[in-house]
């Protein structure tokens, strides 16, 4: 009996414990990569890409509001990445360059959204180069490999 009672005891201090471990590290601030903010705005641009090619301009409009959050979260945590002024360049380029994208999203026309967007591109770019990363290099993508996300407009 007592070595039951001592296994079952064990066994609750074993969970106490493992409950501990998975709740602790919470005190700590969370705070994102830099480069898994750059995933994220990567698949961002790539739906954005399709949405406007596609003329579907509420998942356009959508994808774009998420970029934003990538952009603001890029800049609330890494204002300066090595020796980078990343906050002032999306600041001062991509966000004016993600803002002509919204304006021709808004005006529903598929020739200049895909001009602006080439220009969102190169201001992706441009950054990865001060950045001394030129080697992450984006280009508008042509294919989606996204099967399981239908782009089409709802009609
Ligand atoms: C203001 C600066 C800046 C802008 C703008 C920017 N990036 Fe980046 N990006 C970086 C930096 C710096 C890194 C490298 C991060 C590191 O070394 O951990 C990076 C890395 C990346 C990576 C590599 C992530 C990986 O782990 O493989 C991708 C993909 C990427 N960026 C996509 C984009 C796309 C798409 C855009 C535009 C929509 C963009 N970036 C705009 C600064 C920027």
């Amino acid at each position: 009996m007592r070595l039951i009672l001592g296994l079952v005891m064990s066994g609750l201090a074993l969970g106490a414990a493992r409950a501990a471990e998975r709740t602790a590290p919470t005190s700590a601030p969370y705070s994102p990569d830099l480069a898994e903010i750059m995933l994220s705005a990567q698949w961002r641009h790539l739906k954005l890409s399709y949405a406007g090619a596609q003329k579907n301009w509420p998942l356009a409009e959508f994808e774009i509001g998420q970029m934003r959050k990538n952009f603001a979260e890029a800049a609330t945590y890494y204002p300066k990445f090595d020796d980078t002024a990343v906050a002032k360049l999306i600041k001062e380029i991509s966000e004016p360059a993600l803002d002509e994208v919204a304006a021709n999203v808004k005006a529903k026309d598929v020739e200049a959204f895909k001009k602006s967007f080439s220009r969102l591109t190169e201001a992706c770019n441009s950054c990865h180069q001060a950045a001394g990363k030129g080697f992450i290099k984006i280009r508008v993508p042509w294919r989606s490999p996204f099967s399981n996300q239908e782009f089409t407009p709802e009609r």
